[in-house]
């Protein structure tokens, strides 16, 4: 525990499940390499947990990209609408400007038409206001779902993940829904389209200034990567040539049931409780929309066992998603932890003493980390997978991450790279925290499809 010194015995039981020995991780990565390779497989991605996508990106930025784009960005904590501008001269992806717009939650779960009008009336307003009516520039679009691309422009959703769950769009062509809404608006146009997932963007996006970054990895409300695979081994796709992109969709690791040793009654619960019960299993243990879930059920257990605020019943922590993710961050802070931990409890209202603080703290601890080493098993994972199919020694390369956990919490970083190190001590991994992946790196993507002349301007 990094800076909580021994676990106290008497909470050790109920916390003891969730910390994982390195063997344990090398366990779950051997796993989840079985899992990549039946995704990436002709026969055998049907029945796959870890879907291995191919997103028809064929190439990383290499300089010469440039242009004007529109990009949107649907599936993380906001709906965006921006304006980029690559400056192929300074080698730059410039944001000109952006405008957020609120996706009400009763929207997630809404009518398709009703999600995709409300996208394209943002879209709508944003143009006007950009007095870009008349022109028709290339849209990137970054839908972070699960989707079956079949070209750069022509993507399928798998399911929907996280908090979405809009009835009828699954097994639909998400550009076909928007081009539909936008027809109906019929007040401005759209040209071509290129859909992006926010892992591909952020990776894209880190690109630009670091051609090695080929891998991109985003632990925010949901967690996935993307890296580039060799062609030949993407069985899906015609060509032997080469290598794709390919979006791992690693949040479904486990949906088969290969996690089921280390999945606690906790993770069984926030899993049974959410929207999409035995969907993403391997999420619901890392990603900033359950981390929060986890920790407030052990508080809960922990009060029930009166190990916790001397037993209090407490009805508190009954209730779902009092706990937020971002508490974990506050309470783990290096100096000032202790003193938000003292806060949040007050202002959750429970009846705390000294005790009781570290306690909560070192259940905040044990969470985030086991979710910084489940993450850093997968990565090890990928980058053992590129260096071997490159058949070398050593492989050299650069993660572009993207994230509200990885980029929040105090030493979720830094306990990642350490475990990948351990776990992949033949891969030398540079971490490059992307500037806005789905945003940048969306219209990173459309450029890169014009210079290849997949997408005609
Ligand atoms: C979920 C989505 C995936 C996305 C990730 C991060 O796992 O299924 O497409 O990349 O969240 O936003």
């Amino acid at each position: 525990f990094s800076h909580q010194g021994e676990m106290p015995l008497i909470v050790q039981p109920v916390l003891q499940p969730l910390r994982l020995s390195l063997d344990k991780l090398r366990d779950v990565s051997s796993r989840l390499h079985k899992g990549l390779v039946q995704g990436l497989g002709k026969h055998s991605h049907h029945r796959a947990a870890v879907k291995m996508l191919p997103t028809f990106v064929r190439a990383t930025p290499d300089g010469t990209e440039k242009g004007d784009f529109l990009a949107l960005d649907l599936g993380g904590t906001n709906f965006r609408v921006l304006h980029v501008r690559v400056l192929q001269a300074e080698q730059k992806v410039v944001k000109m400007d952006s405008q957020i717009c609120v996706v009400p939650k009763d929207m997630m779960t809404g009518a398709t038409q009703q999600l995709f009008d409300h996208i394209a009336s943002c879209l709508g307003d944003f143009i006007a206001s950009q007095e870009l009516k008349g022109q028709t520039l290339p849209l990137g679009f970054t839908f972070s779902f699960p989707c079956e691309q079949k070209e750069i422009d022509k993507s399928i959703l798998i399911r929907w993940t996280k908090g979405f769950n809009c009835p009828g769009v699954e097994g639909r062509d998400v550009v076909t829904l928007l081009r539909d809404a936008v027809r109906r608006r019929g007040d401005y146009d759209i040209g071509s389209v290129a859909m992006v997932n926010d892992t591909v963007g952020t990776m894209m996006s880190c690109g630009y200034k670091d051609q090695s970054c080929e891998i991109g990895m985003i632990i925010g409300t949901g967690t996935n990567a993307c890296y580039m695979e060799e062609m030949k081994n993407v069985k899906r796709v015609e060509g032997e040539d080469g290598r794709m992109c390919i979006n791992t969709e690693w949040g479904g690791f486990g949906d088969d049931g290969s996690l089921r040793d280390i999945q606690t009654e906790f993770d069984q619960m926030v899993d049974k409780t959410s929207i999409n019960p035995g969907v993403h299993i391997f999420e619901k243990m890392i990603s900033g929309m359950y981390l929060g879930e986890i920790v407030r059920l052990l508080l809960l257990r922990l009060s029930e066992e009166k190990l916790l605020f001397k037993g209090q019943k407490s009805e508190v922590l009954q209730t779902p998603e009092i706990f937020q993710t971002k508490f974990i961050s506050e309470i783990e802070e290096e100096d000032t932890g202790l003193d938000n931990a003292r806060r949040i409890l007050t202002q959750l209202d429970l009846q705390w003493d000294e005790a009781d603080v570290r306690v909560v703290r070192l259940v905040c601890d044990t969470v985030s980390s086991r979710s910084a080493r489940l993450c850093a098993a997968a990565l090890a994972t990928i980058a053992n997978k590129m260096r071997l199919n490159r058949g070398l020694d050593r492989l050299q390369t650069t993660v572009g991450v993207d994230g509200t956990v990885y980029r929040k919490h105090p030493n979720f970083s830094e306990e990642l790279q350490l475990t990948v190190r351990l776990l992949a001590p033949e891969c030398s991994i540079t971490f490059l925290v992307s500037e806005d992946g789905s945003g940048k790196g969306a219209a990173m993507v459309t450029a890169v499809a014009q210079r290849l002349c997949v997408l005609f301007p």
